[in-house]
């Protein structure tokens, strides 16, 4: 049976219901963040947290709780799965009100939490992608429940044969559909530098902090669509995914049409630190 955290009780999941008012429900009205769960460790707490205060802030609500009290919340869930590897689902809406635009109008927000098992896809020999304009709204870096241009773009994807869009801003990079975009050019390393067009991925700068102490060059720099195309290798990052080579873009080979060295280079230097985090 798997448990849900809704509004201070734990409960199965299936019997975990909300008001049809919620604003969640009908506008979209919320945020969220994903955490993953590595050897029943939560990695990187406090950066999620952290986006979490932010995302909170950018929509005008306040953190319902402490730290203390998400990590008691998580705790009780983890050790209710047994895998190991999982990923925290936390959701905070506004609450319930009439369906009105005015934010004043909800007193409660809604708290969901649930922790289910990664499944893990070996995604190690690479994965298709599209490239797509990048149609979402001007606010990329609140992490908004708000997802349907997203769901849109990796459905484009699959409709291609792809596991996921690489979006395109007025000609540069912004990021993929629920991922960020590293490229290598010339045995140097460069994603797209964090702006409102670009949620600030906690595997991006985790990836920033790593490479740097190992004094591999990695940069921050915007990345035309043109430098897109002539890279030699192409990844993509996320909590749950990791970090991952996109070998064919839009039915091209990127680079070799494999992983790459600096990819086999990098992900080996993400899974120790991952190893020693966790152990
Ligand atoms: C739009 C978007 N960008 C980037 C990411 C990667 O962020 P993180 O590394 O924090 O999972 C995600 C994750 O879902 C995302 O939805």
């Amino acid at each position: 049976m798997t448990l849900a955290y809704l509004n201070g009780e734990f409960k199965p999941l299936a019997e975990a219901s909300i008001n049809v008012l919620d604003r969640g429900f009908t506008f979209g009205d919320g945020v969220y963040e994903v955490i993953p769960v590595f050897n029943r460790t939560i990695f990187r707490l406090e950066e999620h947290m952290r986006r979490l205060e932010n995302s909170l802030q950018a929509i005008f609500m306040e953190n319902p709780y402490s730290i203390e009290n998400w990590v008691s919340i998580f705790e009780h869930l983890i050790d209710s799965v047994e895998h190991a590897e999982q990923s925290i689902y936390l959701q905070v809406t506004r609450g319930v009100s009439v369906r009105d635009h005015d934010i004043s109008l909800a007193e409660t927000p809604t708290i969901f939490v649930m922790s289910r098992p990664i499944e893990k896809k070996d995604l190690s020999a690479g994965i298709h992608a599209i490239t797509h304009e990048d149609i979402r709204w001007q606010y990329c870096d609140i992490k908004a429940i708000t997802l349907l241009p997203s769901v849109l773009l990796r459905h484009k994807a699959k409709q291609q044969g792809a596991k996921e869009a690489i979006l395109i801003r007025d000609g540069f990079v912004t990021e993929g559909a629920a991922s960020n975009v590293f490229i290598c050019k010339n045995n140097e390393i460069f994603t797209p530098p964090k702006n409102k067009h670009v949620l600030p991925g906690i595997t991006r700068d985790l990836l920033l902090e790593i490479l740097d102490d190992k004094k591999v060059g990695c940069y921050e720099s915007v990345i035309s669509e043109q430098q897109l195309w002539e890279a030699d290798e192409l990844w993509v990052t996320s909590s749950t995914w990791e970090v991952v080579p996109v070998i064919q873009l839009d039915n091209k080979p990127v680079g070799s049409g494999e992983p790459g060295p600096l990819w086999h280079a990098t992900n080996q230097i993400y899974q120790e630190f991952k190893s020693s985090y966790c152990h």
